[in-house]
C-alpha cells in the first residue's frame, strides 16, 4: 500500500510530480540537493497550484491540504520511510545511478524505485541495485499537472507485478497509461526527437523563419505549440541529452543533434528556463 512517496529531484520535472503526487492525497519527501534548489522548486509548486486554483481546477482548501502534504529536505536519508520513490534528477546516467545506488541502501527492501527517464536504460539503472525487479520507468510529461499521459517502461528484470502498481498508482493520479518496452526514447520521444531535430535542420537550412515554422505545425496540423516553441519549452539541454542518449544507442543520424542545437546549449541558451531560446523570454 502507497502511502508515502519520496520524489528525487524538485526541477522542471520533480516539481510537477510532487505537485501532482500530493494533489492526489500523498505525502511526498521531495529532496533537492541545496536549500536553495528546493526553495526555487517548491515555489513552482505554489505558483503551480496557484495558477490551478485560479483557473478552477483545485479549490483552496484543496491546495492548501495538498501543499501541506508536501515536505522539502536535502537529506536522501529522509527518504528512508516512503513506500514508493520516484526520482527526476538530471537526465545523465551516472547521476542516475549513483541516486538509485544510494536509494537502495536507505529505503525498504520491497520500495519500487521509478525513474522518470525520457531515455535512458531502465535495465542499466537497475543493475546499479540490489533489486533490479522492483526498478521501472515512470515517464511523466511537461507541464505534468496538465498532461494526461504516463509511460511505464519495463526494463527486462522489471517484475510484472511492479508495472501493475504503477499502472494503479498513476490511475490514482489521474494519468492514463501507456506501456513500452525498455528501448531508448520509448514511445513518445522515439517519435518526438527526430521531429524536433528536424524542425531545427528545416531551421538551419533556411528553409523558413522560426515564426513560420511554428505557425506551420501549430494552424496546418493542430499542435498545441510549433516545433521551436516546444523545444524552448522542453528545454534544449534536456533535448540534447536525450538525442546524445539516442544517437550512442541506434547510431542513426536521425538522433543525431544538429550542430545548431549543440551551439545554443553551449551558449547557455537553453529555452524558457534560461530567457533564451529560439525565443527570448522576458
Ligand atoms: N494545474 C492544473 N491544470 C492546469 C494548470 C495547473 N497548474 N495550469 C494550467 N492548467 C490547465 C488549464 O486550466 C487549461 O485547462 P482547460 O483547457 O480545461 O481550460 C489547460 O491546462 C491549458 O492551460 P493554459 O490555458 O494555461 O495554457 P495553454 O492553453 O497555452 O496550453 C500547454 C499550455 C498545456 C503547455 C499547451 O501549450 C501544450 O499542451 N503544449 C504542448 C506540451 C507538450 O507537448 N508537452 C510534452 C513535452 S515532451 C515531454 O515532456 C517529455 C520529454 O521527455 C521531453
Amino acid at each position: 500500500m502507497i502511502r508515502r512517496v519520496g520524489v528525487v529531484g524538485c526541477g522542471l520535472m520533480g516539481s510537477g510530480i510532487a505537485e501532482v503526487v500530493a494533489r492526489a492525497g500523498y505525502d511526498v519527501v521531495v529532496r533537492e540537493l541545496s536549500a536553495e534548489l528546493l526553495e526555487r522548486g517548491l515555489g513552482r509548486i505554489d505558483a503551480s497550484m496557484r495558477r490551478a486554483v485560479e483557473r478552477g481546477k483545485l479549490d483552496e482548501a484543496a491546495r492548501d491540504a495538498a501543499r501541506a502534504r508536501i515536505r522539502g529536505t536535502t537529506a536522501l536519508e529522509d527518504l528512508a520511510g516512503v513506500d514508493l520513490v520516484i526520482e527526476a534528477v538530471i537526465e545523465r546516467m551516472d547521476e542516475k545511478k549513483a541516486v538509485l545506488g544510494a536509494l537502495d541502501r536507505i529505503v525498504a527492501p520491497g520500495v519500487v524505485l521509478a525513474s522518470n527517464t525520457s531515455s535512458l536504460s531502465i535495465t542499466e539503472m537497475a543493475a546499479a541495485t540490489r533489486r533490479p525487479d522492483r526498478v521501472v520507468g515512470l515517464h511523466f510529461f511537461n507541464p505534468v499537472p496538465v498532461m494526461p499521459l504516463v509511460e511505464i517502461v519495463r526494463g527486462l528484470a522489471t517484475a510484472e507485478e511492479v508495472v501493475a502498481a504503477m499502472r494503479e498508482f498513476a490511475g490514482r493520479l489521474g494519468k492514463t497509461v501507456v506501456v513500452a518496452r525498455d528501448t531508448p526514447g520509448f514511445i513518445v520521444n522515439r517519435l518526438l526527437i527526430p521531429y524536433l531535430l528536424d524542425a531545427i535542420r528545416v531551421l538551419e537550412l533556411g528553409v523558413a523563419s522560426r515564426e513560420d515554422i511554428d505557425t506551420a505545425i501549430t494552424l496546418g496540423l493542430g499542435h498545441p505549440m510549433g516545433p521551436l516553441t516546444l523545444l524552448d519549452f522542453v528545454g534544449l539541454d534536456t533535448t540534447y541529452y536525450i538525442a546524445e542518449a539516442m544517437f550512442q544507442e541506434f547510431k542513426d543520424s536521425r538522433y543525431a543533434p544538429p550542430p545548431l542545437l549543440k551551439q545554443m546549449v553551449l551558449a547557455g541558451w537553453w529555452g524558457r528556463k534560461s530567457g533564451r531560446g529560439f525565443y527570448e523570454y522576458g
